[in-house]
C-alpha cells in the first residue's frame, strides 16, 4: 500500500540522521532521532529555536519508559494509562543517556505517545524515539496540516509525512512530574478537568509555549503578519469602519458588523470542533491582508482552556492601540 510505502520511506530518513515532518492527533511535529544528537541539532536549526528551549519526546506503542525516565511517579503512571497514545506529555526526570541537547541541560525530559496510527508505525520502523517541536519556523502558529508545513519549511526538511488535518488541532496537555506536585505546563488537547479527575488537584503554570520553561525571556505571540485583538467591544471598535477586519467567530456570529472575512470554528459552538479548526481559520485570516483580526473569547473551560491560551498568545503582539480594548 502507498501509505505503506511512505512511512517505510520516512522511517529509513530518521535512521540516516534525516528529519521529518510527521502528523499527530494534535499538531504537525518535526522528527528526528532523540539518540542522535546531530539529528536533533538540525531540527533546532531549521526551526530556528534557541536551544535552551527542550524539546518533546515522541514513544511508539510498547516502548519501555524506563529507556528515556528513571522513575514514573504513581500519579504520572496513572495519566499514561489513561490518555496515551493521545495529547497528553509528561515531563519525568530523565536518564542520563538522553543527549542534552533534546533537553536543553535541564534534568527532565517530556515525553508523549501520539495516537495518530501512521505516526505510531513511523516511530516504531525508525527504532528510536523521535524528538518532535511543532513543525512551524520558531514562535509561529502550529501546522494542522501537511500543506502548512511544505509552505514555511518544506525546502529545509528531508520529507514530509502527509497525515490528512490533525483531528485534535491544538498541541498536548503538559503535566511535569518534577516537583512535589503536579503541575500544568501547558493546556492542551487532553482538558485539565480530566486530568483531575484521575489524580486530584494539580498546580497550573507558569505556562510557556516555544520558550524556556518558567524564564519570560522570549517573545511570547505568534509571529504573525495581522495584529489579533482579543479584548473588544461592539462599541470601541466604531472608529474602524473603514478598516479591512476579520472576524474570528467561536460560533455562527449573530451579526452586526460588516467583516472583511469571518471565519466560523464551531458553527454549534462546539469546543473539540473549535480546537480542531483554530489554527487553521487563524491562518486563513492571517493570509488576507487585513488590517486587524477580531477574535471571540471561547468559554474557558475543557478544550476552551487551551483555545483561549492560543488565542491569548495570539493576541500579544504588535497590536498596541490600547483604546481598543474594552478593559
Ligand atoms: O502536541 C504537541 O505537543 C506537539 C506535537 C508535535 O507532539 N509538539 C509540541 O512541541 O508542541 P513544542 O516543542 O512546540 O512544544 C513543547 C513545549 C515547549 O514549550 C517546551 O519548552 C516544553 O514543551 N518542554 C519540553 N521539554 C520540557 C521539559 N523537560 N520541561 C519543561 N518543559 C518542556
Ligand atoms: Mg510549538
Amino acid at each position: 500500500m502507498k501509505q505503506d510505502k511512505l512511512i517505510h520511506q520516512a522511517a529509513e530518513i530518521i535512521k540516516k540522521g534525516g528529519i521529518v515532518a510527521f502528523p499527530t492527533e494534535t499538531v504537525y511535529g518535526l522528527g528526528g532521532d532523540a539518540f542522535n544528537p546531530m539529528a536533533v541539532a538540525r531540527v533546532f536549526e531549521v526551526k530556528g529555536r534557541p536551544s535552551f528551549d527542550p524539546l518533546i519526546v515522541h514513544v511508539a506503542e510498547n516502548y519501555d519508559l524506563v529507556q528515556l525516565v528513571s522513575k514514573v511517579p504513581p500519579d504520572a503512571q496513572k495519566l499514561i494509562e489513561r490518555f496515551w497514545p493521545g495529547p497528553l506529555t509528561v515531563v519525568l526526570l530523565k536518564r542520563d543517556n538522553v543527549p542534552d541537547i533534546v533537553t536543553a541541560g535541564l534534568p527532565t525530559v517530556a515525553v508523549r505517545m501520539p495516537r495518530h496510527p501512521m505516526t505510531l508505525k513511523f516511530i516504531e520502523l525508525s527504532g528510536s524515539p523521535i524528538v518532535g517541536p511543532s513543525a512551524n519556523p520558531f514562535g509561529y502558529l502550529s501546522p494542522t496540516t501537511a500543506e502548512h508545513v511544505r509552505d514555511q519549511l518544506g525546502d529545509q526538511i528531508d520529507f514530509i509525512l502527509d497525515g490528512g488535518h490533525c483531528e485534535v488541532g491544538v498541541e498536548s496537555t503538559i503535566v511535569s512530574f518534577f516537583e512535589k506536585r503536579p503541575k500544568l505546563l501547558r493546556p492542551g488537547g487532553v482538558p485539565l478537568e480530566e486530568i483531575e479527575s484521575i489524580i486530584g488537584k494539580v498546580e497550573i503554570g507558569p505556562f510557556h509555549e516555544e520558550g524556556p520553561p518558567a524564564a519570560g525571556m522570549l517573545p511570547r505571540h505568534y509571529a504573525l503578519r495581522t495584529p489579533v485583538l482579543l479584548d473588544w467591544s461592539e462599541k470601541n471598535i466604531d472608529n474602524l469602519r473603514d478598516k479591512r477586519i476579520g472576524f474570528l467567530a467561536f460560533q455562527e456570529p449573530k451579526s452586526f458588523l460588516k467583516f472583511t472575512h469571518i471565519e466560523v470554528l464551531s458553527k454549534k459552538g462546539d469546543l473539540r470542533e473549535a480546537a480542531a479548526n483554530l489554527f487553521f481559520a487563524i491562518r486563513q485570516l492571517d493570509a488576507l491582508n487585513l488590517d486587524l483580526i477580531l477574535a471571540e473569547g471561547v468559554p474557558e473551560a475543557g478544550l476552551g482552556r487551551a483555545i483561549m491560551d492560543r488565542l491569548r498568545r495570539a493576541s500579544r503582539n504588535r497590536f498596541t492601540d490600547s483604546s481598543l480594548r474594552s478593559e
